[in-house]
């Protein structure tokens, strides 16, 4: 018996002396408090960027070289949106500042009905400005004309609004699940004028949306190619996922946050019931790593090599905090706070000493065109900060 008493004490040692030392509490917090000062300096960049009217930052590839667009590219929105935010956040004016500054540069966009991003560009910007500022003005104009725009891309045969222009050999009229974020312009834009034609638009948008984009298993398909004269579906493919019938990461977020934020203008149970399936196919898929940032197609073949989207993650993060104010649902939450604590790390800050004005590392922008892999990309970090923000404003 005695013997046997050593022999498993001489195991346990073994054991507990092999497993890696947890830290403790103060260790925690100390790693904790690092993080933060890291997180902070990145904030720290996006100020010392020069302010310039052509050179919104959208990306940086792998030698640190930064992609610079004009206003009319989809993302310009996002940089002074981060600063709002970030101002939101911090309380410091110079982001206020810098804000106003980058928001001038992106009016023009209000006339630009090139795409269905107008959305994207006006309310990013613009509208973060209003939630510093409900009152102004010419802020609420600007809004209310941009949706004019967005909405002359509705066509009432469809009942939706078309995405894109290119590509017209092989579409006619093509909607993209993306285009679900664009509704908020227009939600925000029928309240603002008192307009209930926007409402509508968004409505439409949304219903046929919910009808046609999404699969049995409550994916989304990414685009729904559709005839403009008779409103029938020519064909359902992708053009930034794997294949037709992949699931590509950053749709899926777009669905899930689109029909969250569709909820909170319509109260329409059928936008939250597709908001809820659509998480659980994100948040329970087998080829989810994790740490909770995705693969940037849940379908690619080379999974576990697959370049990861930060993007996607903090798409669905900041759509989840939201999300759970309606539902209650644990592992709602309890997903988005892992992914904003798995991005406070070294694996996905980017360093202090690097000058680029973004945050995060590991973001896939387009991979079939070879596009923005695995780099740094402008709205992930904006979707982060907005879930910063919601945490504060939800007290979660
Ligand atoms: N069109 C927006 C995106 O790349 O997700």
């Amino acid at each position: 018996m005695f013997k046997i008493k050593i022999v498993a004490y001489i195991i346990a040692f073994i054991l507990l002396g092999c497993q890696p030392k947890k830290k403790n509490k103060e260790e925690r917090v100390e790693v904790e408090k690092e993080e933060n000062v890291v997180l902070n300096s990145r904030y720290q960049k996006l100020l010392d960027y020069p302010v310039d009217s052509l050179s919104f930052p959208r990306s940086a590839d792998s030698l640190g070289q930064i992609k610079k667009v004009p206003s009319g590219d989809w993302t310009s929105g996002f940089f002074a949106g981060n600063l709002w935010q970030l101002y939101q956040l911090t309380e410091e004016q110079e982001y206020r500042d810098k804000a106003q500054q980058w928001t001038v540069f992106i009016e023009k966009e209000k006339l630009n009905g090139k795409s269905h991003d107008v959305g994207f560009k006006v309310f990013c910007s613009f509208g973060n400005g209003l939630e510093v500022n409900p009152e102004n003005k010419h802020y609420q104009k600007v809004v209310v004309k941009a949706a004019n725009t967005l909405a002359s891309r509705y066509s009432d045969k469809v009942k939706s609004i078309r995405s894109w222009d290119f590509n017209k050999k092989q579409w006619q009229f093509p909607v993209i699940i993306d285009n679900m974020m664009n509704l908020e312009l227009l939600f925000e834009a029928a309240k603002i004028a008192k307009d209930s034609t926007f409402y509508e638009i968004a409505v439409n948008h949304a219903n046929t949306t919910l009808k046609n984009h999404f699969r049995e298993n409550n994916s989304t398909f990414h685009v729904v190619d559709y005839d403009s004269l008779s409103g029938n579906i020519h064909e359902k493919v992708t053009h930034q996922g794997f294949n037709d019938s992949s699931s590509w990461a950053r749709g899926q977020a777009w669905a899930i946050y689109g029909f969250t934020m569709a909820y909170r203008y319509t109260q329409n149970e059928r936008y939250l019931n597709q908001a809820k399936a659509t998480v659980k196919f994100f948040i329970n898929h087998k080829n989810l790593p994790e740490d909770g940032i995705p693969y940037w197609d849940f379908n690619d073949p080379d999974i576990p090599q697959a370049p990861r989207d930060v993007s996607a993650a903090t798409v669905v993060a900041s759509g989840l905090l939201e999300l759970y104010t309606y539902t209650q649902e644990e592992p709602f939450l309890a997903y988005a706070e892992k992914v904003l604590h798995t991005l406070n790390s070294k694996e996905y800050l980017l360093k202090t000493e690097n000058e680029i004005p973004f945050i995060f590392k590991h973001s896939t922008g387009n991979y079939p065109k070879n596009d923005e892999i695995d780099v740094p990309i402008v709205y992930a970090d904006y979707y982060y900060l907005e879930a910063l923000l919601r945490k504060k404003k939800f007290n979660l």
